[in-house]
C-alpha cells in the first residue's frame, strides 16, 4: 500500500506512463461508436443488473467517463474504499444516495445536526421522499427502525466544526449504512470506512478540486453500493463533466499539501481567536483541518463587510481564505429554531482558511473585527503574539460531542 501523499499524486494516472503520456487525457465523448450493436445489448444488460462500469468504451456520456474515471479511481484510494461514484454536485451526490436506499423501500433517515443547510433542507423537506428523524450521536440506535436506510452525521460538521465518534456511531447503526460526510476533513485528516462508515460523501467543489473552479460531488464506497449509485447516476442523469473530472484529479495531486499547510495557517489562527477578547468563542476541531468557526460579542455583518483581503464568500476550501455568515447564507434555508438548537449562533462567522500568508490574513481579520465589543469591562485591544509563541488561552472545545 502506497501512502496517501504517493496516491494523491499517482493513483488514477497509472496507465499514462505505459500510453506515452504524462498528462491524463480528457475524453469529451458523448456517444461511443460501436458497429457491434449485439455486443452493446450485452454491456447495457450487464450495467442494469450490476451497475459495474462496462467492459470497454462506455456506450454513452452518461454510463460513465474515463477521464471521470480516473478521478473517481484516485479517490477511492484516498478514502480506503474499493469504488467511488462522481456526480455533478455533492447535493447530486446525496440524492443518489437516497434514491438508491428509498428504491429499496427504505425511506427512513436518521440524522445529527447540524448538516450543511441544503442536506438538511434536503431531508426536512423530504423532496425526495425520505423522513428524517434528528437525534445526537446517543440517540441514533433508539432511532433506528424496519425502514431506516442511512444514518447521516458530518464530521467536523458545517458550520460549527462539531465532531461525532465516528467509531461509536457506527457501532450504534449496526447493519443500517452510515454515511459519513468528509468534506471538511478530507482524506488527509481522517477515513471514515476504516471507521466503520460504509458511505463517503465529499462536496468535491470544496477541497478535492481545491481552486473553486469546480463543481462536483462524489460518494467512495464498496463496489456493491457503487454499482447501485452508477444505475441511478444513469436514471437521473447527474453527471459530471469530463473537464470537472479532469480539475477535481489535478486538485487530488496537492490535496495533501494544501489541507496541511492550511491547517496549520487555520490552527495559528484559531489560537489568535481564542486569545482575542473581541471573541466569544472559537471553534476548531480536534483533528485540526483549515475551517474555523467563531463567534463576536458584536455584530458579525461588519466583520464581513470589513475584510479586504479575505474573500466574503460562502464555500471552502480553495486556496484563498473565504468567511461568510452561516446564519445569513449557508444554514439560512434551515428553520431558525433548529438552527439555533444545533449550535448555529447568529453571531457565528465561518472561516475556510486558505494558503496565504498567514500574518496577512490575521492583520486582515484584525482589522475587520476593529473596535468590536470586549470580553468584560477594562480589556485592551489584543494584540497578536508572535508567530509561535504560546497562547495562554486552550481553544474553546468543539460542541456537539
Ligand atoms: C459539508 C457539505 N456537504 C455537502 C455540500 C453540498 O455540496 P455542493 O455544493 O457541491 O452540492 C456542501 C456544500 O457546501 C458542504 O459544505
Amino acid at each position: 500500500m502506497r501512502a496517501l501523499a504517493t496516491e494523491a499524486v499517482h493513483a488514477g494516472r497509472d496507465d499514462l506512463a505505459r500510453q506515452g503520456l504524462h498528462a491524463p487525457p480528457i475524453d469529451l465523448s458523448t456517444t461511443y461508436p460501436s458497429y457491434d450493436s449485439r455486443g452493446e445489448a450485452a454491456r447495457i444488460d450487464a450495467f442494469a443488473t450490476t451497475g459495474a462500469d462496462p467492459e470497454g468504451p462506455p456506450v454513452y456520456g452518461r454510463l460513465g467517463n474515463p477521464t471521470v474515471a480516473r478521478f473517481e479511481t484516485a479517490l477511492a484510494r484516498l478514502e480506503g474504499t474499493e469504488s467511488a461514484v462522481a456526480f455533478a454536485s455533492g447535493m447530486a451526490a446525496l440524492s443518489a444516495v437516497l434514491l438508491v436506499r428509498s428504491s429499496l423501500g427504505l425511506r427512513h433517515v436518521v440524522a445529527v445536526r447540524p448538516l450543511y443547510g441544503c442536506s438538511d433542507h434536503l431531508l426536512t423537506a423530504g423532496l425526495l421522499g425520505s423522513e428524517v428523524t434528528w437525534t445526537d450521536p446517543a440517540g441514533i440506535a433508539d432511532a433506528l427502525r424496519p425502514d431506516t436506510g442511512l444514518v447521516m452525521v458530518e464530521s467536523p460538521a458545517n458550520p460549527t466544526l462539531a465532531e461525532v465518534d465516528l467509531r461509536a456511531v457506527a457501532h450504534a447503526c449496526g447493519s443500517v449504512p452510515l454515511l459519513a460526510d468528509n468534506t471538511f476533513a478530507t482524506p488527509v485528516l481522517q477515513r471514515p470506512v476504516e471507521q466503520g462508515a460504509r458511505l463517503v460523501l465529499h462536496s468535491a467543489t470544496k477541497y478535492l478540486g481545491g481552486h473553486g473552479d469546480v463543481m462536483a460531488g462524489v460518494v467512495a464506497c464498496d463496489e456493491e453500493f457503487a454499482g447501485r449509485l452508477r444505475q441511478v447516476r444513469f436514471a437521473t442523469g447527474g453527471v459530471l463533466h469530463p473537464l470537472a473530472g479532469y480539475l477535481l484529479l489535478r486538485g487530488l495531486s496537492t490535496l495533501p499539501v494544501r489541507v496541511r499547510a492550511a491547517s496549520a495557517n487555520a490552527a495559528e489562527l484559531a489560537r489568535r481567536l481564542t486569545a482575542d477578547p473581541r471573541i466569544a468563542r472559537v471553534h476548531y476541531p480536534r483533528i485540526g483541518g483549515a475551517m474555523i468557526a467563531f463567534e463576536v460579542h458584536g455584530d458579525p455583518h461588519e466583520v464581513i463587510a470589513g475584510v479586504r483581503l479575505i474573500t466574503p464568500a460562502v464555500s471552502l476550501g480553495s486556496v484563498d481564505t473565504l468567511i461568510q455568515h452561516p446564519a445569513s447564507i449557508s444554514h439560512r434555508i434551515v428553520d431558525e429554531g433548529d438552527r439555533r438548537e444545533a449550535g448555529v449562533s447568529d453571531r457565528l462567522l465561518r472561516m475556510s482558511v486558505g494558503l496565504e500568508d498567514v500574518e496577512d490574513v490575521w492583520t486582515d481579520l484584525d482589522n475587520a473585527l476593529g473596535a468590536m465589543p470586549l470580553r468584560g469591562a477594562g480589556l485592551h485591544r489584543y494584540a497578536a503574539p508572535p508567530r509561535g509563541a504560546t497562547s495562554h488561552s486552550t481553544p474553546a472545545p468543539a460542541i456537539g460531542h
